[in-house]
């Protein structure tokens, strides 16, 4: 089946789709992205996606480069016209093509560029095992809640994970407090000892996180589950200390995170609420769009 991309109003072979080189975002990375989750040829919570989009687009004063509804039918076309069952739709918008100067171009058009790829369902053997982190200096700049496609922070430290080994690596901001992962937000489940009740914690939206869609997806589903939640950071001697961890994000969904710097979480073994809000995610992603 032949692979489409759209590109500034067209939709073109996957091969031939390009940007021009004075392209913003290729020469500042002055541009924002999303990914929308396809789950069973529909997609997962596609307004809070664009949504977020026009959020990003506002925060940089980047123009939206098409109107909500013209947008979510290119979008959809693209899914269909690529047979898309299970995988993931990108668009990325820049400031557009200008002569390099680093203030904005006065009269330029934002640029857009639609995806999408077909992804394989997250293995067997990751979720029976559960996935490792590494953790790493948070080292990005301080506004995090925005989408930018400037990334090289997190891909400097998924490639280190990468290389010990790991599935992801765990940013940790200086006051020594889990922000989130390179492409992931990243949650705890508590011991409930001593009298504690067990607690899913994860860090507050924030200019300090990326408010992922899954995770506040995840909220709402706990909430409904009367289960007691708890939005504050924690230390990483926390999440060791911990009944269980697990990630969220488009990609992965939620996945349990059973190893942090090669220490075990919990028993080592993935937890029965992660199972559980996994279970009742993809209950929820086979009834969404
Ligand atoms: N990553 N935090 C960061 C830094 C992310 O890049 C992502 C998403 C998330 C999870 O957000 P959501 O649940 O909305 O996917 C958290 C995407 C998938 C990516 O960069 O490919």
């Amino acid at each position: 089946m032949p692979r489409y991309c759209f590109v500034n109003g067209r939709y073109l072979a996957h091969r031939d789709g390009a940007v021009h080189i004075e392209d913003r975002g290729y020469q500042f990375a002055d541009g924002v992205y999303e990914v929308i989750p396809v789950h069973q040829g529909r997609m997962i919570d596609a307004t809070a996606h664009l949504n977020r989009l026009d959020y990003s687009l506002a925060e940089l004063r980047i123009a939206a480069p098409m109107a909500r509804r013209p947008l979510e039918i290119v979008i959809r076309q693209l899914i269909d016209r690529n047979g898309l069952t299970n995988g993931l739709v990108y668009m990325q918008v820049t400031r557009g093509v200008a002569p390099r100067d680093h203030k904005f171009p006065k009269h330029t058009d934002s640029a857009l560029v639609i995806t999408t790829k077909q992804t394989k369902p997250v293995a067997a053997s990751l979720l029976a095992q559960g996935a490792s982190v590494v953790t790493r200096p948070d080292i990005r700049w301080q506004r995090r809640d925005i989408k930018s496609i400037s990334l090289l922070p997190n891909i400097l430290a998924k490639q280190d994970a990468t290389e010990q080994g790991a599935y992801e690596a765990w940013l940790v901001d200086e006051k020594g407090l889990v922000t989130e992962g390179s492409s992931t937000n990243a949650w705890i489940v508590t011991a409930g000892r001593d009298g504690k009740p067990v607690e899913i914690v994860t860090r507050p939206r924030s200019h300090d996180i990326l408010g992922g869609i899954t995770r506040q997806a995840v909220l709402a589903l706990a909430k409904e589950q009367n289960l007691r939640l708890a939005e504050r950071g924690f230390t990483v001697d926390e999440a060791l200390a911990a009944e269980e961890a697990f990630l969220t994000s488009s990609s992965a969904f939620v996945l349990p995170v059973t190893r942090i710097d090669g220490k075990p979480v919990g028993s080592g073994k993935p937890g029965p609420l992660t199972q559980r809000l996994r279970e009742i995610y993809l209950q929820y992603a086979d009834h969404t769009e």
